[in-house]
């Protein structure tokens, strides 16, 4: 009888054991419970847009409760991915989308239109391939973001 339940133990400690190797292998090396998409939001964007994407410095957007408003327009949505700083971010196609959707709907917040839908990897993959110059910003952002904001209250988003 002893035997049986010492078996049961030890296959229960392997059980165990393979869960949590699974469990860390699936998150990387540094298993935490903050979503892939949050996650790489802080690592690469946090350090210039602040981690909860308001930035002291004036030159730096802000992005909570206003990025939300470029995609109100096709045009806007890819901006937001052509942005040099996003185009070239070391990050897969899947993992950018996760967090330009990080970005866009939880720190967007109020200012995300309804009915939006997220990016894919398949989009963000397309849209990196054609990145803007740093040159043309300042002057693209305002054109590009005066059509988003028309297009917004047309919708009445
Ligand atoms: C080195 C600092 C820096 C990093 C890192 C950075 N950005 Fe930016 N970001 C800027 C600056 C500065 C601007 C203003 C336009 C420009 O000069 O690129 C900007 C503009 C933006 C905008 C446009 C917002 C608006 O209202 O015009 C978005 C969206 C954005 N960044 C998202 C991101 C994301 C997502 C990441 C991470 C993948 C990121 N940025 C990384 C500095 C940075």
């Amino acid at each position: 009888m002893w035997r049986a339940s010492a078996i049961g133990v030890v296959f229960g400690a392997l059980a165990l054991a393979g869960a949590s190797g699974a469990a860390d292998a699936a998150s990387g090396s540094t298993p935490s419970p903050i979503p892939l998409g949050a996650s790489r939001y802080l690592e690469s964007c946090g350090g210039c847009h602040g981690i909860t994407g308001t930035s002291a410095k004036s030159e730096i957007p802000v992005l909570r409760d206003q990025v939300g408003r470029f995609v109100c327009t096709d045009e806007g949505r890819a901006y937001l991915v052509r942005l040099p700083n996003v185009a070239f971010a070391a990050m897969d196609d899947h993992t950018l989308a996760q967090a330009m959707n990080y970005m866009v709907f939880s720190l967007g917040g109020s200012s995300v239109p309804k009915g939006a839908r997220p990016y894919s990897p398949q989009e963000v993959a397309a849209l990196r391939q054609r990145p803007l110059k740093a040159t043309d910003l300042a002057s693209m952002r305002s054109s590009v973001l005066g059509r988003a904001l028309a297009a917004c209250q047309e919708q009445g988003r």
